[in-house]
């Protein structure tokens, strides 16, 4: 598959994952039964599937990788941070509070993780690196 085609499958699945877990954050804040849908439990999964595809498969072109290229060992890393978050947001946390903390941290990794794609530099904002 063409590049071009890869990114914008990436893109488009970087923005589907963002909104879905918004709003699987706001449903778990709200106690809202929509969180149990079937359809929840199994479209995030598919779609985060394909990000990481396509992300792996454009590296593979562009040959730079997680582990000898510092932003996609960041992105690689950052990725994980944000799975982990997710899990405790949106399954394992216990108190609510918790849950709510680990929402708002794992959207502040993902903002990164942008940031850290559209700069290709681990430390995108900062201005001695
Ligand atoms: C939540 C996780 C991720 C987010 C939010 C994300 C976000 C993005 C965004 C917004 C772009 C477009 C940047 C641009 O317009 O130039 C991009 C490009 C890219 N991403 Fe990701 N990404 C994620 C995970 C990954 C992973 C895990 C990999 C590979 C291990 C990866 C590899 C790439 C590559 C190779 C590009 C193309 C860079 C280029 O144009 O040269 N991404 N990513």
């Amino acid at each position: 598959m063409e590049f071009a085609s890869l990114k914008a499958i990436h893109i488009v699945t970087v923005a589907v994952s963002y909104i879905l877990f918004f709003v699987r954050g706001i449903w778990m804040l709200s106690d809202s039964l929509l969180l149990h849908q079937r359809w929840v439990r199994i479209v995030p999964h598919v779609n985060d599937t394909l990000l990481l595809a396509a992300g792996v498969w454009m590296t593979a072109i562009i040959q730079q990788y997680p582990g000898t290229h510092g932003w996609l060992t960041a992105k690689l890393a950052g990725l994980v941070l944000y799975i982990l978050l997710g899990l405790v947001a949106l399954r394992i946390g216990r108190a609510k509070r918790v849950r709510a903390a680990a929402w708002i941290a794992a959207q502040i990794v993902f903002g990164y993780i942008v940031a850290v794609a559209l700069s290709h530099h681990p430390l995108p904002y900062c201005r001695a690196c």
